[in-house]
C-alpha cells in the first residue's frame, strides 16, 4: 500500500519532467530564435497574479468552455510567453497580449496593480470577471500602446475615467457592462482621438447624452454597439454610411431620434438593430442596396409609411422584426423572396389588405408573427406551405370562418396564439396529432362545439386557452393524468354541469380560469375542501383573469382544489 503510493509520486514526478521536457525541446527545436520571457515582464505578471490569488480559490457558479481561472497555471520556472494567455513578441519578448477573459479574476483592480507595468501591451482581455464593483482605474491610459481593449461584464462600477481617450491607438474597444457611466465628451473624445477604431462596444453604460457627431470620423468602423445607454438626441445619420460598417445596434434608447439615410449600392452592412428606439420615417426606397443584411430588427420604433419593394431585393435577410411601428399599406409581395428567412415579425402595423401568398415561399420560416395587422378573410392558405414553422402568431385580427383543419399539417409547431380573432366553428379534434404542440391559444373567438377531449392527452401541452368562446365540455375525459397541463383557461364558455372534480387528475395544473361566464357547477369544490387541508406554503398566486366585474375562479396545486370563489369590485 505504502509503497505504491510512493510509486505513483515517482511516476507523477517523472511525466511531469518528461512533460517539461518535451515542451521545452519542441519550443526549442521549431522556434529557434523565439525569445524567452524577460525577468520584469515575468514578475509583474507573478504579481498580478499574486493580487487575484485569494479569489481564483472560489468557483465561478457558471461552468461553460473557456471558463477556468488561466492563471493558476502560471509558474516562475515556466518560460512566461508560454503560460495560458500570455503572448509575447517574438523578436524582444516583451508581453504584448494578455488574454485572461472568464479567469475567475476575482477582487479590486487596484491604481497601482502591477498590469500597469506592462507597457508594451497591445492586446488586453479582462471580460466576464469580477472586479466586485470597483471603478475602472485611470491607470488603463499608461497602456499606451494597446490597440484592443475588452473590458465588458466584468462587474467595474462607477465612471469610465476621462483618460480612456487618451489611448489613441485602440481600434477594438468594449466596455459594455451594467454598472458603468460615461460622459458624453468623453464619448466624443474617444471618437476624436481614436480615429482607427474598428469596434466601438459600450451596450449599458449609461452616457445620457446626445451622440457626438464625431462618430462620423470613424471611417475603419465596423462595428457599433450602443445598446440601452440613455442617449438621446439625433443619431448622427451619415454614421450609417461608413464604409465598412458591418454591425450597428442601437436598440434600448427610447428618446433617441433618428432617420435612416439613402442607402448606396454594396453596402456591408449586415445587423441593423433599432429596437426600441424613436427612430422615425420612411424606409427609404433604396433600403434594398443593404444587400448584405442578414438581421433587421426595427422592433417598437417609430417608423411609418409603405414598405419598399427593395426589400425582397435583400436575399441573405434571416431575420425580419418590424412590430410595433406605424408601417402602412400592402406588405410586398416581394418578401416573398427572402429565402432564407426563418423569422418573420410584421406585428401592430397598419398595414391593409391581405398578406401575400408569396410568404407561402419563406420554405425556412420557423417563425411569424402576424398580429394585429388588419387580417380578415380565412386564415392564410400560405401557411400551410411553411413546414419548419414553429412559432404561429395571428392574434388580434378579423378572421371569417374556422379554423383550418389543414395547420394540423405542420407538425413541429409549439406555440399557436390566435385569440380576439372571430374565429367560429369547431376546433379540430386533429389538433391533438400535433407532437410538439406546448402552447395552444384560441381565446376570445366564436368557437362553438365541443372542447375535444384529446386536447387532454397530448404530450407536449402544458398551455391551453379557450375561454371566451361558446365551447362546451369535453365528451369524456380519459387517461388525463400524463397531460403536462399547468396553465388552463376555459372560462366564458357553454361549459354546463360538469364535475371540477375530473380536473383534479391533472397533475400539474398550477392555474385554472373558469370565470364568471361560464355555467361550470362547483360541487367538486366543497367536496375536496373537506377532505383535504393543504399547508399555507403550498399555495400559489393565481393570474387573476381582470376581464369581468367578478368571477369565479381556482388554484390547484398538485391537483387539489384549495380555494376558490372570489369577488372584484
Ligand atoms: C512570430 O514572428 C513570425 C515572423 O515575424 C510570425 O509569422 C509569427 O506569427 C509570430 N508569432 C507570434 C506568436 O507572434
Ligand atoms: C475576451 O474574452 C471573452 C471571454 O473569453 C471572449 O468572449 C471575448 O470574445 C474576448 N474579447 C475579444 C475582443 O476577443
Ligand atoms: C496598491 O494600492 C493598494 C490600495 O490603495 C494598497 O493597499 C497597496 O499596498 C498598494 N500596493 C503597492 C505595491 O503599492
Ligand atoms: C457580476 O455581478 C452580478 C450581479 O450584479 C453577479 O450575478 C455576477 O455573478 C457577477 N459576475 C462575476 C463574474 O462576478
Ligand atoms: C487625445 O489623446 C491625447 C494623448 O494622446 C490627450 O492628450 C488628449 O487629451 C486626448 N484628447 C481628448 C479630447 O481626450
Ligand atoms: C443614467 O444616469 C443618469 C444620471 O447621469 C440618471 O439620471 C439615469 O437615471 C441613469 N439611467 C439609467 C437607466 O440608469
Ligand atoms: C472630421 O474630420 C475632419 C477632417 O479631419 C474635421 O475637419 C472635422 O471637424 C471632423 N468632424 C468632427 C465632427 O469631428
Ligand atoms: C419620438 O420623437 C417624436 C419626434 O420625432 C416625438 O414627437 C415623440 O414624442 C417621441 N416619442 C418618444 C416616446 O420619445
Ligand atoms: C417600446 O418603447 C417604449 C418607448 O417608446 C418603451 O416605453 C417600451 O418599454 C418599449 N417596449 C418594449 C417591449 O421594448
Ligand atoms: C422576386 O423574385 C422574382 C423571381 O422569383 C423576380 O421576378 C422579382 O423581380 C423579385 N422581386 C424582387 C423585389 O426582388
Ligand atoms: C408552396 O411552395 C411551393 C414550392 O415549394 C410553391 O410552388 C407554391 O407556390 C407555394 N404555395 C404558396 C401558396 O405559396
Ligand atoms: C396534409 O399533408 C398530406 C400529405 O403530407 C396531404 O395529403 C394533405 O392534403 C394535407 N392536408 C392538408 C389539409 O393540407
Amino acid at each position: 500500500m505504502f509503497s505504491m503510493r510512493k510509486g505513483n509520486q515517482y511516476l507523477t514526478l517523472y511525466l511531469a519532467s518528461c512533460l517539461f521536457f518535451i515542451s521545452n525541446c519542441q519550443s526549442t527545436s521549431s522556434t529557434s530564435s523565439k525569445h524567452h520571457c524577460l525577468p520584469d515582464q515575468s514578475s509583474a505578471l507573478l504579481l498580478l497574479k499574486q493580487e487575484f490569488e485569494e479569489g481564483m480559490s472560489s468557483e465561478p457558479v457558471v461552468y461553460y468552455p473557456g471558463n477556468y481561472p488561466k492563471m493558476k497555471s502560471w509558474k516562475a520556472k515556466v518560460d512566461c510567453c508560454s503560460w495560458d494567455g500570455v503572448t509575447c513578441n517574438n523578436k524582444t519578448g516583451q508581453v504584448v497580449g494578455l488574454n485572461l477573459g472568464n479567469s475567475w479574476l476575482s477582487g479590486i483592480l487596484n491604481p497601482n496593480s502591477s498590469l500597469f507595468s506592462l507597457h508594451h501591451l497591445q492586446k488586453l482581455n479582462l471580460s466576464m470577471n469580477g472586479f466586485i464593483f470597483s471603478t475602472i482605474p485611470s491607470s488603463f491610459s499608461q497602456l499606451v500602446r494597446l490597440s484592443h481593449l475588452d473590458l465588458s461584464y466584468s462587474n467595474f462600477t462607477g465612471q469610465i475615467p476621462s483618460e480612456i481617450s487618451w489611448l489613441t491607438k485602440l481600434i477594438s474597444l468594449d466596455l459594455s457592462n451594467f454598472d458603468l457611466h460615461l460622459k458624453g465628451k468623453d464619448l466624443e473624445a474617444i471618437s476624436k482621438n481614436m480615429t482607427n477604431m474598428r469596434e466601438l462596444h459600450l451596450d449599458h453604460v449609461n452616457i445620457s447624452s446626445s451622440v457626438p457627431q464625431a462618430l462620423v470620423n470613424l471611417s475603419s468602423l465596423t462595428s457599433l454597439s450602443l445598446s440601452d445607454c440613455s442617449l438621446f438626441g439625433e443619431f448622427p445619420r451619415n454614421v450609417f454610411l461608413l464604409p465598412k460598417l458591418q454591425a450597428i445596434v442601437l436598440s434600448r434608447n427610447v428618446l433617441l431620434i433618428g432617420f435612416l439615410p439613402e442607402f448606396p449600392s454594396r453596402s456591408s452592412l449586415r445587423v441593423l438593430d433599432l429596437y426600441s428606439t424613436n427612430f422615425s420615417g420612411k424606409l427609404p426606397n433604396s433600403f434594398g442596396n443593404l444587400e448584405s443584411l442578414n438581421v433587421l430588427n426595427l422592433h417598437n420604433a417609430s417608423f411609418s409609411g409603405e414598405l419598399p419593394n427593395s426589400i425582397g431585393h435583400i436575399e441573405p435577410l434571416n431575420f425580419l422584426d418590424l412590430d410595433y411601428n406605424h408601417f402602412s399599406g400592402q406588405i410586398p409581395s416581394s418578401i416573398g423572396n427572402l429565402s432564407q428567412l426563418t423569422s418573420l415579425s410584421l406585428s401592430f402595423n397598419n398595414f391593409n389588405g391581405q398578406p401575400p401568398s408569396t410568404l407561402g415561399n419563406l420554405a425556412k420560416l420557423n417563425f411569424i408573427s402576424l398580429q394585429s395587422i388588419n387580417l380578415h378573410g380565412k386564415i392564410p392558405s400560405f401557411l400551410n406551405n411553411l413546414t419548419q414553422l414553429e412559432f404561429l402568431y395571428l392574434s388580434y385580427n378579423n378572421f371569417e370562418g374556422g379554423f383550418p383543419t389543414s395547420l394540423t399539417n405542420l407538425t413541429k409547431l409549439r406555440e399557436i396564439y390566435i385569440s380576439r380573432c372571430q374565429l367560429k366553428g369547431p376546433i379540430p379534434s386533429e389538433i391533438s396529432t400535433l407532437p410538439q404542440l406546448y402552447t395552444f391559444d384560441l381565446s376570445d373567438n366564436s368557437l362553438s362545439g365541443a372542447i375535444p377531449s384529446l386536447l387532454f392527452t397530448m404530450p407536449s401541452l402544458e398551455k391551453l386557452r379557450l375561454d371566451q368562446n361558446q365551447l362546451t365540455a369535453p365528451l369524456k375525459f380519459k387517461n388525463i393524468s400524463s397531460s403536462p397541463l399547468w396553465v388552463l383557461s376555459l372560462g366564458g364558455n357553454a361549459l354546463g354541469k360538469m364535475e371540477l372534480k375530473i380536473f383534479f387528475d391533472l397533475k400539474h395544473l398550477l392555474y385554472l380560469d373558469l370565470s364568471v361566464f361560464s355555467t361550470l357547477d362547483l360541487i367538486g369544490y366543497y367536496y375536496m375542501s373537506k377532505n383535504y387541508h393543504m399547508p399555507a406554503s403550498y399555495w400559489v398566486n393565481a393570474h387573476w383573469t381582470q376581464a369581468s366585474s367578478f368571477f369565479y375562479s381556482a388554484h390547484i396545486v398538485h391537483g387539489f382544489l384549495l380555494q376558490e370563489s372570489k369577488s372584484l369590485k
